[in-house]
């Protein structure tokens, strides 16, 4: 029997949330069998909190606490509460920018994804576009992988090139890199989403 049941994603993120506006515009367009349930953020004027309220979706910020690269854990118990409580069956970090820990990786086992602006295991970790730039590498991309207790170390599920061109700074890097991402993790959960034999 196939399920043909939307998925039911829950988005972490950090930051402008452009990421997210491309899985929100894919379903939307009817390209990926899944619905946002719920959007959390570690930063309370996130951009991406403000696209997911422009939307009518649930969308709360969780106070990170103490720590720079980790929630404290009892924001992520109360993350993995409130991804629990609205029914999410796939987490999508669309950058989130902190650690995972124990409690959203043992809730959610190999049910957590990541984009990372790099092809990885070239340069983890933060801003990968100017490790790129800075290593002189021709080409760089993003990833989208599993999430496990490392940083950016998880099983690699798809991955896309982007060429550093002459002339490149930080920012025309990273945007040619957004392109990619805006492209591939739209790709990535549409096809984790397609209908499975239930
Ligand atoms: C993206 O480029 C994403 O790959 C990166 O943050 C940016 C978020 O942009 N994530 C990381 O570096 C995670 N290690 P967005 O908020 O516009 O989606």
């Amino acid at each position: 029997m196939q399920n043909l049941a939307p998925l039911k994603l829950g988005v972490l993120g950090s930051g402008k949330g452009s990421n997210f506006v491309a899985i929100a515009q894919a379903i939307q367009a009817g390209k990926i069998n899944a619905q946002v349930q719920i959007v959390l953020s570690d930063v309370e004027d996130a951009g991406i909190l403000e696209h997911a309220r422009a939307l009518g979706l649930r969308a709360e910020f969780i106070a990170p606490g103490r720590f720079r690269t980790k929630l404290e854990p009892q924001a992520e118990e109360r993350v993995v509460e409130l991804l629990r409580e609205a029914g999410v069956e796939l987490v999508v970090l669309a950058g989130y920018m902190r650690m995972i820990k124990a409690p959203l990786l043992e809730a959610f086992p190999s049910r957590i994804i990541n984009i990372h602006p790099s092809l990885l295991p070239r340069f983890p970790g933060l801003e990968s576009w100017k490790q790129a730039l800075e290593a002189g590498a021709c080409t760089t991309g993003c990833t989208v992988h599993y999430v496990d207790g490392g940083m950016d170390t998880g099983p690699v599920i798809a991955q896309s090139e982007v060429p550093v061109l002459p002339g490149d700074t930080a920012a025309t890097l990273h945007a040619r890199i957004q392109v990619a991402e805006h492209a591939l993790f739209p790709e990535v959960i549409a096809k984790l989403a397609a209908p499975r034999r239930g």
